[in-house]
């Protein structure tokens, strides 16, 4: 199955990349590719599909992350998440938690390279949609540049395309997932050099990147840049993005048209879904992030917005506070 070059995504992130931001996001960029969260193989295939996969028509391109390490589990959720109609599925093998590594899957798997291209494997003949992979560089010793090849090449020859490659390895015992994002140091140069090693493949480096700029510089030298905390923190940094990096007209509107064009959204999945207000409210907290006000916005919606309000005044209210303190300052 042939591949479709995205030079922007945003990362998969667990409690982040939900429904809500994932429609926030498509308002401010329209070709950056998205993810879902990692959703477990025997959630897909046992749990409340509907509530855990389904989406808007409106986050196209998008692929959903999958966990797993069960071969047989894999090929029927891959099957479920191909009818939704996602344009990809993702299998993650970056994740170090311990809940994850219980379950054998996630990072720990890169220690099992002929496991992952079973899994690769199985899924990719079960479905007609591209399957790819999201790893680390390495995991605990296994941290050299060759091993890292190895472990390429052998998912390449499932027939796997596209590797998002988070530029740093995992240290299973003794760090958090959070400091398994931090510690240990970033290494670009690999991802680099799997480049140049597999220029047949798309690959995509990811870790540490927080502006469109610094991916422009990626760029020079892989074909994909993926954006994690940098989108959360700062989700408006994606208004260029179609220009700068897809090179079409971005979006041409204000923070005040996406959080308005937003609230309609809210407003229809408190009629329509079970969705909570307090998750609804979550994608708008950073818009405003380096701009004069932010600290005050957030204040607001946190103060206001889980108390008593479950509509959407308590945004309006926040821009109108917004209004009212840039028009003091600006006195
Ligand atoms: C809150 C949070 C949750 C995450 N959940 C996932 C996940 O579900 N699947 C995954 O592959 N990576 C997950 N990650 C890792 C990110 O996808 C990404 O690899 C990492 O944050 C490094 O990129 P960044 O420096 O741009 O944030 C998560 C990261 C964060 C901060």
């Amino acid at each position: 199955m042939p591949i479709k070059n995205y030079p922007l995504s945003i990362a998969p992130m667990m409690d982040r990349t939900h429904r809500p931001f994932r429609f926030f996001m498509r308002l401010i960029t329209k070709k950056t590719l998205l993810y879902t969260e990692m959703i477990p193989a025997d959630a897909i295939c046992y749990g409340d599909r509907d509530r855990l996969i389904s989406f808007h028509e409106s986050e196209h391109p998008i692929v959903l992350q999958i966990g797993g390490s069960k071969l047989n589990l894999l090929k029927e959720a891959a099957k479920i998440v191909e009818d939704y109609g996602y344009d990809e599925i993702n299998l993650n093998v970056g994740c170090p938690s311990d809940r994850v590594q219980e379950g054998k899957f996630g990072v720990c798997l890169m220690k099992e390279p002929d496991l992952v291209a079973e899994l690769m494997d199985g899924m990719q003949q079960s479905v007609d949609i591209p399957v790819t992979i999201k790893h680390r560089i390495g995991v605990d010793d296994l941290d050299d540049y060759d091993s890292l090849a190895k472990f390429v090449k052998t998912i390449a020859d499932t027939g796997c395309l596209r590797f998002s490659v988070h530029a740093r390895k995992a240290i299973l015992k003794g760090l958090s997932p959070k400091d398994n994002r931090t510690i240990p140091p970033l290494n670009y140069e690999f991802v680099y050099q799997l480049k140049k090693d597999f220029p047949e493949l798309t690959i995509e480096i990811n870790g540490g990147i927080s502006t469109l700029k610094e991916a422009q510089e990626h760029l020079k030298f892989v074909d994909s840049v993926m954006l994690g905390r940098a989108a959360w923190d700062n989700p408006f940094l994606f208004a260029e993005a179609d220009s700068l990096i897809f090179d079409v007209d971005s979006i041409n509107s204000s923070r005040e048209q996406i959080i308005e064009e937003y609230c309609d959204y809210i407003e229809d999945q408190l009629i329509h879904s079970r969705c909570p207000f307090s998750l609804l409210l979550q994608p708008l907290f950073n818009i405003y992030t380096g701009q004069k006000g932010a600290a005050k916005w957030r204040r607001f919606l946190s103060e206001n917005g889980f108390k008593n309000k479950t509509n959407t005044n308590v945004v309006k209210d926040a821009i109108q506070m917004m209004q009212d303190y840039l028009n003091t300052i600006s006195d």
